[in-house]
């Protein structure tokens, strides 16, 4: 996993090949294999691999959800609000768990943000994929996960660029990382 998450980055363009059944069996599973509060499960996915769809859902937000055109597939991730007050929470999960499968899978993939987006027609982005796809009002819209098999290659962030001061030790005042030799080795 360590090894799968230093190598990820998000890949916007696809090269135009189908994804084999065998790894959408798989993404389904990962899917459904999140995990979610109180297990309520309040997520549902719609799999997205017609060209007119995707090429429709692109334009759901006016600058970073174009390269879902060229995406074989395009999982829309929604979740029924009225079921759980985590519901975006859990959807997160799903989102990131099927980015990881799809990598282990040799398969690229992006997030594109719907919830608190706006379509260019003065819909939100969530009212113009509920409308295009049928999905009703309660039914919300977090996100759409692109997904194909990648034209581009990423170098992977470099372990030097992380940034350890975000880690605190014991509340908010004693940075985890050490600086003094004494502290040394526990550390990134
Ligand atoms: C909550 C969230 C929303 C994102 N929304 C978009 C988006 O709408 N369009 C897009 O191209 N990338 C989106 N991304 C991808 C980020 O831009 C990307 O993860 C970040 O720049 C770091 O790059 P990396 O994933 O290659 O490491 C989103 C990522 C997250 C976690």
């Amino acid at each position: 996993m360590i090894d799968l998450l230093r190598k990820r980055r998000s890949i916007r363009r696809y090269r135009p090949d189908r994804i084999e059944k065998k790894s959408i069996a798989l993404l389904i599973e990962a899917l459904l294999r999140a995990p979610t509060s109180r297990d309520i499960q309040p997520c549902e996915f719609i799999l997205i691999d017609s060209p007119e769809l995707l090429d429709k859902l692109s334009t759901a937000k006016e600058h970073g959800s174009e390269f879902l055109a060229g995406a074989a597939l395009g999982i829309v991730i929604c979740a029924d609000g009225t079921k759980s007050d985590v519901w975006v929470e859990d959807c997160s999960i799903a989102s990131i768990l099927v980015q990881m499968v799809s990598q282990s899978l040799g398969l690229g993939s992006c997030w594109i943000q719907i919830r608190n987006r706006d379509h260019i027609s003065g819909l939100t982005s969530e009212e113009y994929i509920q409308k295009a796809l049928g999905i009703p009002a309660h039914i919300k819209v977090e996100a759409i996960v692109s997904i194909g098999h990648p034209a581009e290659k990423r170098k992977p962030v470099l372990k030097a660029t992380l940034k350890p001061e975000k880690i605190w030790h014991n509340g908010y005042t004693e940075p985890y990382i050490a600086s003094s030799p004494a502290k040394k080795g526990r550390g990134l």
